[in-house]
């Protein structure tokens, strides 16, 4: 297999860390407290703004890795809607996780919280303290976190499809072990 047709080493380090961030920033929004009024974040909620965080760095330095580090040749043996789908959810999945951490630093703002970039390095507020759209932000993080939930289900179903359906090797190209 050519060097061309495999994502690069970085590229695959990118992409298997921020699934397992992913995964456990989904297992923390799940554990930790209901986030009322007067909830302060500590605990679980520090834990998830400080994942979610680091998601959203990674997220940014893939994104330039992307664009400077070049991606492999297209899959060669994929019909053209598949093709088309395939860029459609990657195109989805990378603005979603962009998107989906700023929104919940923007309704932390709105509650007075200093968000911590990996808990260690204050960022400034998004949004003034008790604004009502940025509170309103809280019900589209999760809304959005769900949707690609739904989206990240089609990409692994689509993965399993190639693996153990078509067996057409689609699983090197981002497999983290050469
Ligand atoms: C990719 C990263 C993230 C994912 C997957 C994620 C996921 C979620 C989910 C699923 C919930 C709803 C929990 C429930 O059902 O009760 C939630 C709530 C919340 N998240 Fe995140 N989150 C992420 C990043 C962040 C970041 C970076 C912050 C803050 C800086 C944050 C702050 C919050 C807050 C404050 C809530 C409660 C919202 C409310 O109830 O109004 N999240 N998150
Ligand atoms: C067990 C779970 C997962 C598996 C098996 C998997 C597998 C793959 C494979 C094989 C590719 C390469 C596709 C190709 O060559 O055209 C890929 C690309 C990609 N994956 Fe995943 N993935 C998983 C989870 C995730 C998650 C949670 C995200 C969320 C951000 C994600 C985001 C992406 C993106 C954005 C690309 C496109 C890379 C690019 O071309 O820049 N994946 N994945």
């Amino acid at each position: 297999m050519s060097a061309t047709s495999v994502y690069n080493a970085p590229a695959r380090m990118l992409h298997w860390s921020l699934v397992a961030l992913i995964a456990v920033e989904f297992g923390l929004a799940w554990l930790m407290p209901d986030v009322r009024r007067d909830t302060q974040p500590i605990g679980l909620i520090a834990w998830h703004i400080g994942v979610g965080t680091t998601i959203l760095g990674l997220m940014l330095l893939r994104l330039l890795w992307r664009w400077g580090g070049g991606t492999p040749e297209p899959h060669p043996v994929v019909a053209p809607w598949q093709d088309r789908a395939a860029r459609a959810t990657h195109a989805l999945l990378y603005a979603g996780f962009l998107v989906l951490p700023v929104l919940g630093w923007i309704n932390a703002s709105s509650r007075g919280w200093t968000v911590h970039l990996a808990g260690l390095l204050s960022l400034p507020a998004l949004a003034a303290q008790g604004a009502g759209w940025a509170h309103e932000m809280g019900d589209v993080h999760q809304l959005v976190a769900y949707g690609l939930l739904g989206l990240i289900g089609l990409h692994v179903a689509a993965a399993g499809y190639h693996q153990f359906e078509l067996r057409d090797g689609l699983m090197r190209r981002m497999w983290p072990k050469r």
